[in-house]
């Protein structure tokens, strides 16, 4: 085990933990964004660099600092270590940097772009971001590309985190789609757009950061602010068939799988619960979805806490599911 000291707040994890994740073991304010780790893709990490902290002390026998910022992702806790996020100065100055660099090809396309609401480089730009821009050169430009015939690519959005190409690596077992070339002429490609048609491929949405990978069968349906998002589940022999349904009314608009605070899919899902099951009487609902209050999802979307409330809206949008039973939980509370 190695004690760390993260912004003042010791903790203790086992040897090999990244600064990152013994941050999320504190939680709260202290524990740095991350656009292109993903703890359940390995080798994820090392790319976006806004993870970047202060590590003013080494270890316990090297007291110390680093020379330079390090990725909190990709480098490992030491026994002693004393690392600083948000109350570095420089470290919170080199994430402004970074945001800056990662908008320098990225259009500001927000009002058309379904992943508004839900991009972490929407929130990352809001929280950290320059109010200006400094470039003045031309943004790169791409065609938009169909990857099968689920998943729209628009390149000009991809900040090229890597994660889809983890998810058709680690997931998929039959891998058509990479990075293709270097530095500014880089670009996430199927080679010669084959279709990928994978059991699992549906989870490169989930996972991208922003909205260069979008799901076809959702796009421009709605804002996803102005839907209800329900946990549901179904038995599923391909995969765990827990999922959120995103609705409008009575309509099934999206499914995705459930993400966690740190916005990472808990447990991916497969593409026959993705697009197969548009319909409310194939899923078992379980209630509303939790929305963080800071969210613009949260808009409009009061949780409800108090079960007999809970019970009478969770009746009122099953209303056309005849004859299914309520969730278990709801029945036993029912008295
Ligand atoms: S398409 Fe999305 S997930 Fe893939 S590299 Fe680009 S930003 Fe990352
Ligand atoms: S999250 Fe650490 S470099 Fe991207």
């Amino acid at each position: 085990m190695a004690k760390v000291t993260i912004d003042g707040i010791e903790t203790e994890v086992p040897d090999g933990t990244s600064i990152l994740n013994a941050a999320r073991q504190i939680g709260g304010d202290i524990v740095p964004p991350a656009m292109c780790y993903y703890s359940s893709l390995k080798e994820s990490g090392g790319k976006c660099r806004v993870c970047l902290v202060k590590v003013a002390q080494m270890n316990t026998k090297d007291p110390r600092p680093m020379p330079k910022l390090v990725a909190s992702c990709r480098t490992p806790v030491m026994d002693g270590m004393v690392v600083q996020n948000i109350t570095s100065p420089e470290a919170l100055e080199a994430r402004k940097g970074i945001v800056e660099f990662l908008l320098l090809n990225h259009p500001l396309d927000c009002p058309v772009c379904d992943q508004a609401g839900e991009c972490d480089l929407q929130n990352l730009a809001y929280e950290h971001g320059a109010s200006t821009t400094r470039y003045e050169g031309e943004r790169r430009t791409f065609e938009k590309i169909d990857i099968g015939d689920k998943i729209k690519l628009h390149m000009t959005r991809c900040i090229l985190c890597y994660r889809c190409t983890y998810v058709a690596n680690q997931l998929t077992d039959n891998r058509v789609h990479g990075v293709l070339n270097r530095g500014e002429a880089s670009e996430i490609s199927t080679y010669i757009e084959k279709a990928i048609d994978n059991d699992f491929s549906g989870n490169m949405i989930d996972v991208c950061p922003v909205g260069a990978l979008t799901d076809k069968t959702f796009r421009f349906k709605s804002r996803v602010w102005f839907t209800n998002p329900l946990d549901a589940h179904r038995n599923c022999s391909k995969c765990c068939g827990k999922v959120v349904l995103w609705m409008k009314g009575n309509d099934v608009l999206r499914v995705s799988a459930r993400k966690d605070q740190y916005g990472e899919v808990k447990e991916f899902i497969c593409n026959e619960c993705r697009y197969d099951h548009k319909a409310t009487a194939d899923w078992t609902i379980e209630g509303p979805r939790h929305i963080d209050r800071g969210s613009v999802i949260a808009q409009n979307h009061y949780e409800l806490t108090d079960l007999k409330n809970l019970k009478q809206e969770v009746e009122r949008q099953l209303v056309f599911q005849k004859g299914k039973p309520l969730p278990e939980k709801l029945q036993t509370d029912n008295g």
